[in-house]
């Protein structure tokens, strides 16, 4: 496969707030190719598949396999909603940062497979 490099730069914004608000921005930058199989798909099973697979997938949203998970992503929210601080997916709390972009430059590249 044809391989390039690609440098994206995606900040990310967390507000704490205590007595005072404070904000901090993380930049993860990826370098590489990100496809399904290599590298979104363990995300998925990871941390979505426990609620959005089978039969009562949560909100009826199955993200088992390529096809649901880039029609989620492409036609679909998700990116709203692991992107959201006040209402994130997975619920209990955002994922790591590295986690989140990686989905955002799968998307970038395309939606490549594998
Ligand atoms: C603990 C169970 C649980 C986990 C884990 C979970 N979800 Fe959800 N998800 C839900 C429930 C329940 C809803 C419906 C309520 C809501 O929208 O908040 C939902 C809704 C959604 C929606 C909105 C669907 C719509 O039609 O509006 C998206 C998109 C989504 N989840 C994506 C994900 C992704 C991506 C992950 C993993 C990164 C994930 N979820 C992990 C339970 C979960």
């Amino acid at each position: 496969m044809k391989k390039i490099n690609l440098i994206i730069l995606t900040a990310f914004i967390a507000f704490s707030i205590s007595s005072c608000s404070t904000a901090t921005i993380e930049e993860v930058v990826i370098t590489e190719i990100i496809t399904f199989d290599d590298d979104v798909s363990v995300i998925i099973s990871n941390n979505c598949l426990s609620c959005h697979s089978g039969t009562f997938a949560s909100a009826g949203l199955n993200l088992d396999g390529y096809s649901n998970v880039r029609n989620a992503t492409e036609n679909g929210n998700l990116l709203t909603r692991i992107n959201s601080v006040s209402n994130p997916m997975p619920q209990g709390g955002q994922m790591p940062p590295a986690l989140i972009a990686t989905i955002e430059q799968w998307a970038i590249d395309g939606y490549i497979e594998n």
